[in-house]
C-alpha cells in the first residue's frame, strides 16, 4: 500500500535540472559519445507526478537532442492523449542519452555509465510514481523481464513507485499493443489520481 509523499518545488530544482543537461550534453563518459550527432538528455515539466523511461535515443531523437520525438515518440503523445496527460504535464527521459548506433540495445556498460544521470532526474524531480517503457528500462531499473506478463503492475522499490508498460516502438511491430499502451497510461493516470488524493494502491514488491 502507498499512500502521499509530499514534496516541496523550488527554483533550486530548475537550476540542478538545467546543470544536469548541462553535464549530459557535453558527456564523454562512453563510446556512444563518438558516434552521436546529440545527446538526448530528459525533457518535460520538473513539477511532474510521473516521469517516463525508455531505452536510449534512436535516429530522429539524436539529430534534434530531444527524447521520444520520431515514430515511437508519436505513438507515446498518442497514447498520454488518450489518458489525459499532455507532453508538458510529464517529464520523458531514457535509461542511455546517446544513440546506439544502428539502434542496438545499449549494453551494460552503456546502461551503467548512464545510470547517474537518470538517477539524478529521478533525485530532483521526485515523482510519485516512475513509467517503465519496455523490457530494457525494466530490466535496467528493476533487474525485471517478460514485460508482457509483468506491465499493468505497480512495482514498489526502495521506497519508490514504479508502473511498468510496454514500450511505444513495440506497437511499430504488433499493432495489437496500441490499445494496450492506451489503457495502461489510463489506469496510470487513475493510479497518479489516487495517489494525489492519499488513496493507497495496490503494490509489489
Ligand atoms: N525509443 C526510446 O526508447 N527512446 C526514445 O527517445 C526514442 C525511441
Amino acid at each position: 500500500m502507498e499512500s502521499l509523499r509530499l514534496r516541496v518545488w523550488g527554483p533550486k530544482m530548475s537550476d540542478e535540472i538545467d546543470a544536469l543537461r548541462k553535464t549530459i550534453i557535453s558527456c564523454t563518459i562512453c563510446e556512444l559519445s563518438k558516434s552521436r550527432t546529440n545527446a538526448v538528455p530528459g525533457s518535460g515539466s520538473i513539477k511532474t507526478k510521473v516521469v517516463f523511461i525508455g531505452e536510449a535515443p534512436g535516429r530522429t531523437e539524436d539529430l534534434q537532442g530531444a527524447p521520444f520525438v520520431g515514430t515511437a515518440g508519436k505513438i507515446l503523445s498518442d497514447a498520454l492523449a488518450y489518458a489525459g496527460f499532455t507532453r508538458d504535464d510529464v517529464y520523458i527521459t531514457n535509461i542511455v542519452k546517446c544513440r546506439p548506433p544502428d539502434n542496438r540495445r545499449p549494453n551494460k556498460q552503456e546502461m551503467n555509465s548512464c545510470r547517474n544521470y537518470m538517477q539524478k532526474e529521478l533525485e530532483i524531480i521526485q515523482p510519485k510514481i516512475v513509467c517503465i517503457l519496455g523490457n530494457t528500462a525494466f530490466g535496467s531499473l528493476l533487474n525485471g523481464n517478460a514485460i508482457t506478463k509483468n506491465r499493468g503492475k505497480i512495482i514498489k522499490r526502495n521506497g519508490q513507485l514504479y508502473f511498468v508498460t510496454v514500450h511505444p516502438a513495440a506497437i511499430i511491430y504488433n499493432q495489437d499493443l496500441r490499445q494496450v499502451l492506451k489503457d495502461d497510461l489510463k489506469a496510470l493516470s487513475d493510479i497518479i489520481d489516487k495517489l494525489q488524493k492519499g488513496i493507497p494502491v495496490e503494490t509489489n514488491e
